[in-house]
């Protein structure tokens, strides 16, 4: 349908919506309203705009949500043909709370309430990476190598750019920045960890027009690039070595990362430095050393300088959040640790001083009941007859996400969801008030980070979404 530039501008001034619909649907006669209506959209607060959350402080939530995860789920869907028909893996939330999902065989948008809005196809393509979301446009990365943005308000494609190389079967994350496009590429051979992908891409978020290339020592893993500033960004590669570079590409520093190995990990940003994490063993003596391998928490200026380094006492496999959290003062480093697929394994939340490294509190997780993690054994028959990879077989916790109280959301992959907080700051989270989980009977990806916008947390498991309203 097409609808008049000019009824559309009357909606806007009422419904902030009517401004996504315009681009896509009305005449584009009229210049100058155009781009008043481009101002506006870049006026428009997404609640949570990429997998990660939002620039500057990624990972935390300007809002609250909802703590009794037992008492305020309010909605969840999977696909039509059953749980196991496709994987679902990273969320994002407009200015209205719509949902927008990456799953395996393609991205939908569902309205607050769960009704779907629209859903886009992908397979063969298969998506691996969270989305993210900037003026109007959603974008996503394929393993086939595609980059596409489609409309957020009606799914319709609005370029497809095509890299010629394969983009890796890990869960990462797609980010935009001040126009430009993140995404990493070239998964081949060799890795510490076999296949990876060797290369971090640019392309222009209004046409798909590949700006640069940038080819790091160590392939990346989990490729999730953050933004310190309008100008730059930062991320690991798979041995913890970090990187700023411009947004045009250029290295402006490296530093750190321990060469041969390989983490399920990524860096994160906060507190005017930027954080790695790698293991300290690598993947073949990993495989198989005990649950407590340990692995490398290193803090650094947003020059490069190394402030302060931690040994972690199981593998640090997601990225850390930091922020503040209930109970301390200042701000925190959580950091998932947990040797993913092993039965038996407990996994860990721990909590340190984001200026010292210090240790402030331990969540123990449960242990991994079967020999898969929960929802991947029962899941591979209806996987592969959908054309999807028939395991999920992801990081030991989701990444951990932070809400406006102090509150840390992370799923964890023998099926719980968790909200914790030290609330008393005795170092232990435990009972009632420090705890609550649901249980969705199955892993979370890594890309899976708990969005959070106004009471409410959208977060996927390897097969479901799920939609808690406080
Ligand atoms: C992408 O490019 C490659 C190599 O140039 C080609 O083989 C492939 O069919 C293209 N894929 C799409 C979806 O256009
Ligand atoms: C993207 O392309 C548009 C034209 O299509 C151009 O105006 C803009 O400067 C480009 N952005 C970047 C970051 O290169
Ligand atoms: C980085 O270096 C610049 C110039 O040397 C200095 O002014 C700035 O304070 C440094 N920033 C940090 C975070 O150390
Ligand atoms: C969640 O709410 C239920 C019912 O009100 C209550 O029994 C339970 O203790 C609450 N859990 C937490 C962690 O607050």
């Amino acid at each position: 349908m097409r609808i008049p530039c000019r009824a559309t501008i009357g909606a806007v001034i009422v419904a902030v919506s009517a401004v996504a619909s315009f681009d896509d649907e009305c005449d584009r006669s009229g210049g100058n309203l155009l781009q008043s209506f481009a101002q506006a959209r870049r006026a428009e607060k997404y609640a949570w705009q990429s997998g990660r959350g939002n620039f500057p402080n990624f990972a935390v939530a300007e809002a609250n949500g909802p703590f009794n995860l037992s008492e305020t789920l309010s909605w969840s869907w999977h696909h039509p043909k059953g749980r196991f028909h496709t994987l679902t893996w990273g969320t994002v939330l407009d200015h209205q709370l719509n949902v927008y999902l990456s799953a395996a065989d393609g991205l939908r948008k569902f309205d607050v309430d769960g009704q779907l809005l629209w859903e886009h196809h992908t397979l063969p393509a298969i998506l691996m990476n969270a989305p993210a979301i900037y003026q109007g446009s959603i974008f996503a990365s394929d393993t086939l190598g595609g980059v596409r943005a489609l409309s957020m308000s009606t799914g319709k494609l609005l370029w497809h750019s095509n890299l010629s190389m394969p983009i890796g079967e890990d869960n990462g994350f797609t980010m935009v920045h001040e126009g430009v496009v993140f995404t990493a590429a070239g998964w081949r051979d060799p890795s510490p960890m076999g296949p990876a992908n060797h290369m971090v891409k640019a392309l222009n978020a209004s046409d798909g027009q590949i700006l640069w290339t940038y080819e790091p020592d160590a392939p990346v893993w989990n490729f999730l690039p953050l933004f310190p500033d309008r100008d730059t960004f930062v991320f690991q590669d798979m041995t913890g070595r970090v990187y700023r570079l411009s947004l045009q590409g250029k290295l402006l520093w490296k530093a750190g990362g321990k060469p041969g190995t390989w983490t399920d990990g990524g860096a994160a940003l906060g507190n005017g430095m930027v954080y790695a994490v790698n293991n300290n063993n690598p993947p073949k003596q990993l495989m198989f050393h005990s649950e407590h391998s340990p692995g490398t928490l290193s803090a650094y200026d947003l020059n490069g300088t190394l402030k302060w380094k931690i040994t972690t006492p199981r593998p640090p496999n997601n990225a850390p959040a930091i922020g503040k959290v209930q109970g301390w003062s200042g701000l925190s480093v959580i950091l998932p640790i947990c040797k993913q697929v092993m039965q038996g394994a407990t996994c860990e939340v721990q909590a340190y001083d984001a200026n010292t490294g210090g240790l402030r509190w331990v969540f123990h997780g449960p242990k991994q009941t079967g020999p898969l993690q929960a929802g991947d054994f029962e899941g591979m028959v209806d996987r592969t007859t959908s054309g999807v990879r028939p395991a999920c077989l992801p990081n030991g916790w989701s990444a951990p996400s932070i809400s406006s109280d102090g509150t840390v959301f992370v799923g964890n992959e023998n099926g719980p969801m968790f909200a914790l907080r030290d609330a008393d700051g005795d170092g232990r989270v435990v009972g009632n008030d420090e705890v609550s989980s649901f249980d969705a009977k199955a892993a979370f990806s890594g890309s899976a980070s708990p969005a959070i916008g106004n009471n409410l947390l959208a977060v996927a498991s390897c097969d479901t979404l799920f939609v808690f309203k406080g």
